[in-house]
């Protein structure tokens, strides 16, 4: 893959310490980069209002991104820490799934310097600031999610020496990046994934295409998921609480049964359980 990162000049010219972190060199920000910035975000906010999780648009405001620009990570990093303990560190590119979790495990998220072109607002292969700070920040200031994602981290690096990372990862994409949650409002995003993208926010609720099925851990494990199109398949929480309380289990068990059971779900499937939404 090549990475739209390396057009980044001052992602370039750096070399990334042993975790892999870079400096942000707000400064160095063009004024194009951040008009790009406040282009996705005043489109995306307008979007979500209505579709959003409540805690979302909460750490939006109590973290003021609403702010002009790019965010800066000192001040950003300063207000994180004293919600949820988290802050943010640069890095040039996708990193190594060892070195991501043990970030995670830190209460560290891992985020890319680059912004995409006017080219590509839309869609893009790669995690930039936009998705990484726009998408994954907000819900890093609710305390529950932010201790899933350091749970999340742990887990990530025992999947990695049990063998079971490719059923974790599933996890993570379909709660994490693309997670939706029951509200009395109806169902709200939380995925990160959805967030930064204008056609998902809308097409996740409103088109009749996908199936929005109840959380359940081992359907999740044992459910494929692509990564270029819209999603066929979402998974609803109904609360953070119940996400967090579904993951303190030791999964070894569950990775047990995967194997013993091999059953296995493509991204349009149905499964003799689920419990369709909406
Ligand atoms: N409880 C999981 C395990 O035993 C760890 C985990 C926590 C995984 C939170 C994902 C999210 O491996
Ligand atoms: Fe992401």
């Amino acid at each position: 893959m090549t990475h739209a990162s390396i057009n980044d000049p001052v992602v370039a010219r750096q070399t990334p310490r042993a975790d892999f972190s870079i400096d942000q060199c707000w400064e160095e920000y063009t004024e194009e980069e951040h008009a790009i910035w406040d282009l996705l975000y005043a489109r995306q906010v307008e979007l979500l209002q209505d579709r959003a999780a409540p805690e979302f648009l909460a750490g939006l405001e109590r973290l003021s991104l609403s702010q002009s620009g790019i965010p800066n990570l000192e001040t950003l990093n300063d207000a994180l820490s004293a919600l949820t303990g988290w802050k943010i560190v640069m890095v040039p590119h996708l990193v190594p799934d060892d070195v991501f979790f043990t970030h995670l495990a830190n209460r560290r998220f891992p985020a890319g310097r680059f912004i995409r072109g006017r080219h590509q607002l839309d869609y893009l292969q790669e995690p930039d600031v936009f998705h990484d700070i726009f998408g994954h920040v907000p819900m890093l200031a609710n305390p529950v999610f932010a201790d899933y994602m350091q749970a999340y981290g742990q887990g990530g690096l025992r999947a990695l020496n049990l063998g079971t990372l490719h059923n974790l990862a599933r996890l993570y994409w379909y709660t994490v990046e693309f997670g939706l949650i029951e509200t009395p409002n109806g169902l709200r995003i939380y995925g990160a994934g959805i967030v930064s993208s204008a056609g998902e926010s809308h097409y996740c609720l409103e088109d009749a295409e996908p199936q929005r099925i109840r959380f359940d851990m081992e359907r999740i494990m044992r459910t494929e998921y692509e990564i270029d199109i819209f999603q066929k398949t979402y998974f609803v929480i109904e609360s953070y609480k119940q996400l967090f309380e579904a993951t303190q289990q030791d999964f070894a068990p569950i990775y047990e049964r995967l194997t013993t059971d091999n059953t296995n779900y493509g991204t349009r499937d149905a499964a003799p359980d689920d419990k369709l939404l909406k």
